[in-house]
Protein backbone atom coordinates (compact mmCIF):
# COMPACT_ATOMS: atom_id res chain seq x y z
CA UNK A 1 0.00 0.00 0.00
CA UNK A 2 1.01 3.40 -0.64
CA UNK A 3 2.34 5.89 1.93
CA UNK A 4 0.36 9.56 1.83
CA UNK A 5 3.58 11.11 1.21
CA UNK A 6 4.23 9.42 -1.79
CA UNK A 7 0.74 9.91 -2.92
CA UNK A 8 1.10 13.48 -2.80
CA UNK A 9 4.75 14.00 -4.37
CA UNK A 10 2.55 11.59 -7.24
CA UNK A 11 -0.11 14.22 -7.27
CA UNK A 12 2.37 16.96 -7.98
CA UNK A 13 1.62 18.97 -4.45
CA UNK A 14 4.16 21.21 -4.13
CA UNK A 15 6.85 20.42 -1.47
CA UNK A 16 5.90 23.52 1.15
CA UNK A 17 2.64 22.19 0.70
CA UNK A 18 3.38 18.37 1.86
CA UNK A 19 5.47 19.57 4.99
CA UNK A 20 2.60 21.71 5.90
CA UNK A 21 0.26 18.60 5.55
CA UNK A 22 2.74 16.07 7.41
CA UNK A 23 3.07 18.79 9.92
CA UNK A 24 -1.11 19.00 10.71
CA UNK A 25 -1.62 15.10 10.08
CA UNK A 26 1.55 14.67 12.98
CA UNK A 27 -0.82 16.61 15.27
CA UNK A 28 -4.09 14.32 14.19
CA UNK A 29 -1.80 11.22 14.92
CA UNK A 30 -1.01 12.41 18.60
CA UNK A 31 -4.85 13.23 18.86
CA UNK A 32 -6.17 9.74 17.56
CA UNK A 33 -4.08 8.93 20.35
CA UNK A 34 -5.73 10.29 23.06
CA UNK A 35 -9.35 9.50 21.66
CA UNK A 36 -8.18 6.02 21.95
CA UNK A 37 -7.00 5.85 25.19
CA UNK A 38 -10.46 7.74 26.99
CA UNK A 39 -10.42 8.10 29.91
CA UNK A 40 -6.94 6.80 30.49
CA UNK A 41 -5.68 10.16 29.18
CA UNK A 42 -8.18 12.13 31.17
CA UNK A 43 -9.33 13.64 28.27
CA UNK A 44 -13.36 13.09 28.65
CA UNK A 45 -16.12 15.34 29.91
CA UNK A 46 -16.12 19.56 30.11
CA UNK A 47 -13.89 22.32 30.77
CA UNK A 48 -15.55 25.16 32.63
CA UNK A 49 -14.93 27.26 29.59
CA UNK A 50 -17.21 28.62 26.64
CA UNK A 51 -16.28 29.31 23.14
CA UNK A 52 -16.91 32.62 21.15
CA UNK A 53 -20.46 30.93 19.97
CA UNK A 54 -21.32 30.23 23.49
CA UNK A 55 -20.86 26.40 23.50
CA UNK A 56 -19.18 24.85 26.67
CA UNK A 57 -15.62 23.30 25.43
CA UNK A 58 -14.97 19.80 25.89
CA UNK A 59 -11.50 18.94 27.62
CA UNK A 60 -10.62 17.32 24.39
CA UNK A 61 -11.60 20.38 21.98
CA UNK A 62 -9.54 22.15 23.76
CA UNK A 63 -6.66 20.01 23.60
CA UNK A 64 -6.75 18.90 19.97
CA UNK A 65 -7.11 22.78 19.46
CA UNK A 66 -4.29 23.08 21.34
CA UNK A 67 -1.91 20.54 19.84
CA UNK A 68 -2.99 21.64 16.08
CA UNK A 69 -1.93 25.26 16.96
CA UNK A 70 1.03 24.36 18.46
CA UNK A 71 2.33 22.55 15.61
CA UNK A 72 1.19 24.87 13.33
CA UNK A 73 2.85 28.04 14.73
CA UNK A 74 6.31 26.10 15.13
CA UNK A 75 5.91 24.71 11.36
CA UNK A 76 6.94 28.34 9.69
CA UNK A 77 4.59 27.52 6.60
CA UNK A 78 1.38 28.85 8.23
CA UNK A 79 0.70 32.67 8.34
CA UNK A 80 -2.34 33.16 9.81
CA UNK A 81 -4.68 30.33 11.79
CA UNK A 82 -8.29 30.21 12.38
CA UNK A 83 -10.38 27.78 15.07
CA UNK A 84 -13.73 26.49 16.17
CA UNK A 85 -12.06 27.19 19.45
CA UNK A 86 -10.26 30.70 18.99
CA UNK A 87 -12.56 33.92 19.36
CA UNK A 88 -9.84 35.37 16.48
CA UNK A 89 -7.50 34.41 14.04
CA UNK A 90 -4.09 33.58 15.08
CA UNK A 91 -0.77 35.63 13.65
CA UNK A 92 1.81 32.72 13.11
CA UNK A 93 5.21 32.96 10.61
CA UNK A 94 5.15 36.45 8.79
CA UNK A 95 5.31 35.52 5.23
CA UNK A 96 4.72 32.15 5.55
CA UNK A 97 2.83 30.65 2.27
CA UNK A 98 -0.63 29.02 3.35
CA UNK A 99 -3.62 30.14 6.02
CA UNK A 100 -5.08 26.71 8.19
CA UNK A 101 -8.46 26.92 9.37
CA UNK A 102 -10.13 23.82 11.51
CA UNK A 103 -12.44 22.36 13.55
CA UNK A 104 -10.18 20.48 15.99
CA UNK A 105 -12.90 18.47 17.22
CA UNK A 106 -15.98 17.69 15.07
CA UNK A 107 -18.68 15.98 17.35
CA UNK A 108 -17.76 17.20 20.09
CA UNK A 109 -21.12 15.64 22.20
CA UNK A 110 -20.06 12.21 20.90
CA UNK A 111 -17.11 12.06 22.86
CA UNK A 112 -17.68 10.80 26.36
CA UNK A 113 -19.89 8.03 24.62
CA UNK A 114 -17.24 6.61 22.40
CA UNK A 115 -18.96 7.41 19.59
CA UNK A 116 -17.36 8.86 15.84
CA UNK A 117 -15.61 12.34 16.23
CA UNK A 118 -12.50 13.75 13.60
CA UNK A 119 -10.83 16.66 13.02
CA UNK A 120 -11.64 18.88 9.84
CA UNK A 121 -9.09 21.24 8.35
CA UNK A 122 -8.43 23.38 5.07
CA UNK A 123 -6.08 24.91 3.54
CA UNK A 124 -5.27 28.44 1.37
CA UNK A 125 -2.64 30.55 0.06
CA UNK A 126 -2.14 33.64 2.46
CA UNK A 127 -2.80 36.97 1.00
CA UNK A 128 -0.06 39.66 0.77
CA UNK A 129 -2.36 42.40 0.73
CA UNK A 130 -3.97 41.54 4.30
CA UNK A 131 -1.66 41.74 7.75
CA UNK A 132 -1.16 38.44 9.19
CA UNK A 133 -3.29 39.33 12.05
CA UNK A 134 -6.27 39.67 9.63
CA UNK A 135 -9.38 38.13 9.35
CA UNK A 136 -9.32 39.29 5.48
CA UNK A 137 -6.74 36.20 5.48
CA UNK A 138 -9.52 33.89 5.12
CA UNK A 139 -12.15 36.52 3.07
CA UNK A 140 -11.57 33.73 0.17
CA UNK A 141 -13.99 31.53 -1.04
CA UNK A 142 -14.48 27.82 -1.03
CA UNK A 143 -12.92 27.73 -4.01
CA UNK A 144 -9.98 28.88 -3.38
CA UNK A 145 -8.75 26.17 -1.39
CA UNK A 146 -5.40 24.27 -1.73
CA UNK A 147 -5.95 21.35 0.46
CA UNK A 148 -8.97 20.35 2.38
CA UNK A 149 -9.53 16.88 3.99
CA UNK A 150 -11.05 15.27 7.91
CA UNK A 151 -9.14 12.73 9.86
CA UNK A 152 -11.68 10.95 11.31
CA UNK A 153 -11.56 8.80 14.91
CA UNK A 154 -13.38 5.94 14.69
CA UNK A 155 -12.94 2.27 15.09
CA UNK A 156 -10.15 3.10 12.82
CA UNK A 157 -8.40 6.14 12.13
CA UNK A 158 -9.28 7.56 8.47
CA UNK A 159 -7.98 10.76 6.44
CA UNK A 160 -10.30 11.48 3.16
CA UNK A 161 -8.34 14.69 1.88
CA UNK A 162 -7.84 16.26 -1.46
CA UNK A 163 -5.17 18.85 -3.20
CA UNK A 164 -7.29 19.73 -5.93
CA UNK A 165 -7.71 16.50 -7.35
CA UNK A 166 -9.95 12.93 -6.83
CA UNK A 167 -10.90 12.99 -2.96
CA UNK A 168 -8.87 10.19 -1.40
CA UNK A 169 -8.97 7.79 1.55
CA UNK A 170 -5.94 6.50 3.44
CA UNK A 171 -6.26 4.53 7.26
CA UNK A 172 -3.68 5.49 9.67
CA UNK A 173 -1.32 2.00 10.27
CA UNK A 174 -1.05 2.58 14.54
CA UNK A 175 1.66 -0.07 14.15
CA UNK A 176 3.79 1.87 11.76
CA UNK A 177 2.43 5.57 12.63
CA UNK A 178 1.91 6.47 9.03
CA UNK A 179 -1.15 7.08 6.77
CA UNK A 180 -1.46 4.18 3.59
CA UNK A 181 -3.54 5.01 1.07
CA UNK A 182 -6.66 2.72 1.53
CA UNK A 183 -9.19 4.22 -1.56
CA UNK A 184 -7.57 5.55 -4.63
CA UNK A 185 -10.34 8.12 -5.43
CA UNK A 186 -14.24 7.87 -3.73
CA UNK A 187 -16.62 8.48 -5.59
CA UNK A 188 -20.23 9.23 -4.11
CA UNK A 189 -22.99 7.65 -6.20
CA UNK A 190 -25.31 10.00 -7.93
CA UNK A 191 -28.76 7.83 -6.72
CA UNK A 192 -29.37 7.55 -2.86
CA UNK A 193 -31.64 5.84 -0.61
CA UNK A 194 -30.55 7.29 2.69
CA UNK A 195 -30.33 10.48 3.83
CA UNK A 196 -28.98 11.76 7.15
CA UNK A 197 -30.91 15.19 8.98
CA UNK A 198 -31.92 15.46 12.58
CA UNK A 199 -35.47 15.32 12.44
CA UNK A 200 -36.35 16.66 16.25
CA UNK A 201 -35.70 20.04 14.12
CA UNK A 202 -38.44 19.17 12.22
CA UNK A 203 -40.69 22.43 13.35
CA UNK A 204 -37.83 24.56 13.18
CA UNK A 205 -37.73 23.79 9.03
CA UNK A 206 -39.55 25.84 6.33
CA UNK A 207 -42.59 24.46 4.45
CA UNK A 208 -40.73 23.70 1.23
CA UNK A 209 -37.48 21.61 3.19
CA UNK A 210 -40.10 19.66 5.58
CA UNK A 211 -42.16 18.90 2.22
CA UNK A 212 -38.62 17.19 0.67
CA UNK A 213 -38.57 15.08 3.79
CA UNK A 214 -41.50 14.68 4.17
CA UNK A 215 -41.74 12.67 0.38
CA UNK A 216 -38.54 10.74 1.46
CA UNK A 217 -40.38 9.45 4.49
CA UNK A 218 -43.76 8.34 2.36
CA UNK A 219 -41.44 6.40 0.45
CA UNK A 220 -43.03 3.55 -1.87
CA UNK A 221 -46.37 4.78 -1.29
CA UNK A 222 -45.31 8.63 -1.65
CA UNK A 223 -44.04 10.64 -5.19
CA UNK A 224 -40.76 9.96 -4.40
CA UNK A 225 -41.50 5.76 -4.72
CA UNK A 226 -38.66 3.89 -3.05
CA UNK A 227 -38.38 3.18 0.93
CA UNK A 228 -35.56 5.98 2.24
CA UNK A 229 -33.19 4.93 5.37
CA UNK A 230 -31.89 7.69 7.94
CA UNK A 231 -28.84 7.93 9.44
CA UNK A 232 -27.85 10.79 12.19
CA UNK A 233 -24.38 10.35 14.07
CA UNK A 234 -24.65 13.90 15.68
CA UNK A 235 -20.87 14.26 14.16
CA UNK A 236 -20.73 16.01 10.68
CA UNK A 237 -17.43 14.24 10.01
CA UNK A 238 -19.11 10.83 10.40
CA UNK A 239 -21.89 11.68 8.21
CA UNK A 240 -20.28 12.79 5.31
CA UNK A 241 -17.76 9.95 5.47
CA UNK A 242 -20.93 7.92 5.24
CA UNK A 243 -22.17 9.83 2.53
CA UNK A 244 -18.58 9.86 0.59
CA UNK A 245 -18.55 5.52 1.15
CA UNK A 246 -21.84 4.85 0.31
CA UNK A 247 -23.61 7.64 -1.06
CA UNK A 248 -26.46 9.72 0.54
CA UNK A 249 -27.42 13.51 0.97
CA UNK A 250 -26.20 15.43 4.59
CA UNK A 251 -29.09 18.27 5.41
CA UNK A 252 -28.39 20.82 7.96
CA UNK A 253 -31.24 23.63 7.08
CA UNK A 254 -32.04 26.71 7.99
CA UNK A 255 -33.95 27.26 11.37
CA UNK A 256 -36.91 29.56 10.42
CA UNK A 257 -37.55 30.54 13.89
CA UNK A 258 -34.30 31.91 14.81
CA UNK A 259 -33.98 34.49 12.02
CA UNK A 260 -30.66 36.00 13.56
CA UNK A 261 -28.98 32.68 13.23
CA UNK A 262 -30.81 30.20 10.69
CA UNK A 263 -27.94 28.13 10.33
CA UNK A 264 -25.49 25.51 12.69
CA UNK A 265 -22.72 24.53 10.81
CA UNK A 266 -19.74 27.02 10.08
CA UNK A 267 -18.95 27.99 6.38
CA UNK A 268 -14.79 28.26 6.94
CA UNK A 269 -13.65 24.95 8.88
CA UNK A 270 -16.95 22.30 8.42
CA UNK A 271 -18.99 23.50 5.44
CA UNK A 272 -16.15 24.34 2.87
CA UNK A 273 -13.78 21.39 2.93
CA UNK A 274 -16.22 18.79 3.46
CA UNK A 275 -18.09 20.64 0.32
CA UNK A 276 -14.78 20.47 -1.50
CA UNK A 277 -14.37 16.81 -0.49
CA UNK A 278 -18.04 15.92 -1.57
CA UNK A 279 -17.04 17.83 -4.91
CA UNK A 280 -14.45 16.49 -5.74
CA UNK A 281 -15.90 12.94 -5.30
CA UNK A 282 -18.31 14.05 -7.73
CA UNK A 283 -20.61 15.19 -5.69
CA UNK A 284 -22.75 18.09 -5.09
CA UNK A 285 -22.88 20.59 -2.17
CA UNK A 286 -25.34 23.84 -1.44
CA UNK A 287 -26.57 26.04 1.15
CA UNK A 288 -30.67 26.29 0.64
CA UNK A 289 -29.72 28.35 -2.44
CA UNK A 290 -25.83 28.24 -3.46
CA UNK A 291 -22.90 26.56 -4.22
CA UNK A 292 -21.35 25.97 -0.93
CA UNK A 293 -17.34 27.06 -2.26
CA UNK A 294 -19.01 30.13 -4.03
CA UNK A 295 -19.97 31.98 -0.73
CA UNK A 296 -17.91 35.02 -0.17
CA UNK A 297 -17.12 35.31 3.41
CA UNK A 298 -17.95 37.73 5.88
CA UNK A 299 -17.56 36.20 8.91
CA UNK A 300 -14.19 33.00 10.36
CA UNK A 301 -17.19 31.68 12.52
CA UNK A 302 -20.26 32.79 9.72
CA UNK A 303 -22.95 29.72 9.46
CA UNK A 304 -24.91 28.68 6.51
CA UNK A 305 -27.10 25.89 5.91
CA UNK A 306 -25.94 22.74 4.14
CA UNK A 307 -27.31 20.29 2.02
CA UNK A 308 -24.67 18.33 0.04
CA UNK A 309 -24.02 14.71 -1.23
CA UNK A 310 -25.22 12.52 -4.12
CA UNK A 311 -25.99 14.73 -7.00
CA UNK A 312 -29.35 13.69 -8.32
CA UNK A 313 -30.73 13.75 -4.79
CA UNK A 314 -29.14 17.26 -3.56
CA UNK A 315 -30.80 18.68 -7.43
CA UNK A 316 -33.84 17.05 -6.32
CA UNK A 317 -33.63 18.45 -2.40
CA UNK A 318 -33.20 21.48 -3.51
CA UNK A 319 -36.11 21.71 -6.86
CA UNK A 320 -38.50 22.04 -3.51
CA UNK A 321 -36.65 24.98 -2.50
CA UNK A 322 -36.60 27.00 -5.70
P1 LIG B 1 -18.98 20.62 16.91
O1 LIG B 1 -18.90 19.39 17.77
O2 LIG B 1 -17.68 20.93 16.24
O3 LIG B 1 -19.55 21.81 17.63
O4 LIG B 1 -19.95 20.34 15.69
C1 LIG B 1 -21.16 19.65 15.85
C2 LIG B 1 -22.02 19.86 14.64
C3 LIG B 1 -21.87 18.83 13.53
O5 LIG B 1 -20.78 18.04 13.59
C4 LIG B 1 -23.08 17.96 13.62
O6 LIG B 1 -23.53 17.54 12.39
C5 LIG B 1 -24.07 18.83 14.30
O7 LIG B 1 -23.34 19.77 15.06
C6 LIG B 1 -24.97 18.04 15.21
O8 LIG B 1 -26.02 18.80 15.53
P2 LIG B 1 -27.26 18.25 16.39
O9 LIG B 1 -26.94 18.64 17.79
O10 LIG B 1 -28.42 18.96 15.81
O11 LIG B 1 -27.34 16.76 16.19
MN1 LIG C 1 -17.95 20.87 14.19
MN1 LIG D 1 -15.70 21.31 17.07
Amino acid sequence: MKRLIPCLEQDNVEIELILLIKTLLTACKEISFRVSQGALSNVLGSTLDENIQGETQKKLDVISNQLLKDMLLESGKVRTIASEEEDFVVAATENAPYIVAFDPLDGSSNIDINGQIGTIFTIYRAKDDAPANSELQFSQKGTEQVCAGYVLYGPSTMLAMTTGGPTRLYTLDKTQGCYLLTTEQLSIPTETQEFAVNMSNFHQWSAEFAHYINDLILGKAGIRAKKYNMRWNGAMVGDVHRVLSRGGIFCYPNNINQPEQPAKLRLLYEANPLAMLVENAKGKAFTEQTRILEIQPSDIHQRVAVIMGSANEVDKCLSYLR
